[in-house]
């Protein structure tokens, strides 16, 4: 049976990079004799604006449905003083919750072409290739909180963090899953130091890790992780960790790529995977061709991995974006001049990869 996706544009840039994905996806997939539908839904600003709330059912039951979600991105400083329940990142975290999403994979790789604008030394990121494995649906996130109030005359608001065993076994299982195959290597972050949450998380962490003989379990805390990050950065193999910890590292560890624009993502949990860049909606730029696809074609590439069961597409897609970087083309993002590189736009470079797709 062919296989049906739902692509979620959002708002900000994401229009351009989902149709440069879906134009590579549907070019990569015709090379390999393999088909798919898709269906375009609202969520985010987009669909505040054409249905009063950011993520309707509508856009829910089709990502039910599907078997795979394609996200370019959501928000934007018009729906930033909505009520909170109305915020645009109330899509992705309703998106998350609803299809069970509790494993967000990021992988940090460093394109040879681009270790030069790494904010780092070259030295120090030559060999960066990072599995952030991300809890995503328990956490602060989704724990009860309190909205500022005023209470006998002083302004509070509390976040409540809770984790259980289940919800910490099914992910370090999933990171010491990936861990084989890689360098076996599994950095279990926390704070068990202060945090009760992280004192379970670290105890069943090891619990796990039995389980895996072929897999080195390593627990740091985040302040740590946080500083070897930038300071040993290729010593990492499978980092993983909960909900917030999980989004202030990957965004630190994004930056070593040398562009947040070439990031991919995918959150997977036992039913539709979502796929989406890493980066934001960026606005300021919608609309005017300066936004880089990569990260968005790199997360159709993980799409048909891991959920459309097509590993040849996959590998195809990512071999032509390393040949498109090699072969000098940048978006205005990673562009320097005086290079010998080519600028090209968003759908030119979309072109690029398809030109080289074999
Ligand atoms: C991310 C983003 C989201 C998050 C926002 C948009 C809610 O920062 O995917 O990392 O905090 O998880
Ligand atoms: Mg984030």
């Amino acid at each position: 049976m062919s296989k049906h996706i739902v692509v979620i544009p959002g708002d900000g840039i994401g229009a351009e990079i989902t149709a440069e994905a879906l134009r590579v996806s549907q070019a990569a997939a015709e090379k390999c004799g393999f088909s798919f539908t898709y269906e375009s839904k609202q969520a985010g600003g987009a669909a505040i604006d054409a249905y009063g709330v950011p993520l309707p059912e509508d856009t829910i039951e089709a990502c039910r449905k599907a078997d795979g979600v394609l996200l370019g991105a959501v928000g934007g400083p018009k729906w930033d003083n909505v009520a909170p329940e109305l915020r645009a990142e109330k899509a992705i975290l309703g998106l998350r919750k609803t299809l069970g999403l509790y494993a967000n994979l990021r992988p940090i790789k460093v394109f040879p072409a681009l270790a030069a604008q790494s904010p780092l030394k070259p030295e120090l990121v030559r060999d960066v290739d990072i599995l952030i494995v991300r809890e995503l649906n328990g956490g602060i996130y989704y724990g009860d909180r309190q909205e500022a109030v005023t209470v006998k005359g002083i302004e509070q608001a509390w976040d409540k963090e809770g984790y259980s065993r289940p919800e910490i076994e099914r992910i370090v299982r999933l990171a010491c899953r990936s861990a084989i195959g890689r360098k076996g290597r599994v950095t279990s972050v926390d704070k068990a130091n202060v945090l009760a949450t992280s004192r379970l998380w670290r105890k069943v962490a090891a619990e796990v890790a039995v389980d895996f003989a072929q897999v080195e379990m390593s627990h740091m805390y985040v302040d740590n992780c946080a500083m070897q990050l930038v300071l040993n950065p290729g010593s990492f193999d499978v980092l993983v960790t909960g909900n917030l910890f999980g989004d202030i590292l990957s965004d630190e560890a994004a930056v070593l790529s040398g562009s947040i624009g070439l990031l991919p993502s995918a959150s997977l949990g036992d039913g539709t995977g979502l796929y989406e860049p890493i980066h934001g909606s960026a606005p300021d730029i919608a609309g005017q061709g300066l936004a880089n696809p990569l990260g968005t074609i790199l997360s159709a590439a993980m799409m048909f991995r891991f959920s459309l069961g097509n590993e040849k597409v996959a590998a195809m897609i990512e071999a032509a974006v390393d040949q498109v970087l090699s072969d000098g083309y940048r978006t205005a993002d990673i562009y320097q001049q005086g290079q010998g590189l080519t600028k090209v736009s968003t759908e030119e470079m979309g072109q690029q990869v398809i030109n080289r797709l074999k």
